[in-house]
């Protein structure tokens, strides 16, 4: 399976992905990896030699139009056309991907959120999990629609909320089950033992 990776920031869970991909048991391979800014974790990428790509949003007039670029980068890729489509995976991209973009690639477009979704869509999931008092939070892989993070859960794995503790704190410790969480649903979609609906 041919995954294109999307990131905004420090890239772990596509460090994750890396290298659980040069396995060359793993039934998927990261051929591209995009960015809508200078995510430090692009260097993640460079480093396994993967080429890599930035979609800015500023140099696009409208959000469509931005999706429509990224999507073209993509598919430049070689995922999203063809009989056999590949999968985007939005790990850590801190950006709403437009209508006309999911459109593209659904269902094989997945993304990884720090919460048990429903609960705590957006991008504060974990700030808001604390100040809503939640006793346990966790993680979610689930497949992109035209909401925002409102599209069907594949996976969960549950954190349980320690007293006290800072949203960096619990953010770290969700995104030790989110990494092997995301690595096991990639290659489970892959292996077809987990169908997209
Ligand atoms: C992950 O927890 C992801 O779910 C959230 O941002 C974090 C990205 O972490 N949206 P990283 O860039 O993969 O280290």
């Amino acid at each position: 399976l041919k995954l294109a990776v999307l990131i905004s920031g420090g890239g772990s869970n596509l460090q994750a992905l890396l290298e659980a991909a040069a396995d060359p048991d793993y039934p998927a391979q990261i051929v591209c990896v995009g960015s809508d800014t200078d995510a430090p974790g692009l260097e993640h990428a460079r480093a396994a030699g993967i080429p890599t790509f930035i979609v800015r949003p500023k140099d696009s007039e409208n959000r469509e139009e931005w999706g429509q670029l990224l999507a073209t980068a993509i598919q430049e890729h070689g995922v999203g056309t063809g009989p056999e489509p590949g999968l985007v995976v939005s790990a850590g991209l801190m950006r709403i991907l437009p209508a006309g973009f999911v459109r593209e690639f659904s269902p094989n477009l997945i993304n990884t959120h720090p919460a048990l979704l429903p609960l705590f869509p957006g991008a504060h999931a974990v700030r808001d999990a604390l100040a809503a008092g939640a006793t346990e939070t966790g993680v979610t892989v689930h497949v992109i629609d035209e909401g925002v993070d409102t599209g069907p859960v594949l996976r969960q794995a549950r954190v349980e909320v320690l007293p006290e503790e800072s949203e960096a704190e619990l953010h770290e410790r969700i995104k030790q089950l989110e990494r092997p969480l995301l690595v096991r649903t990639v290659r489970d979609i892959a292996l077809g033992t987990l169908n997209l609906p």
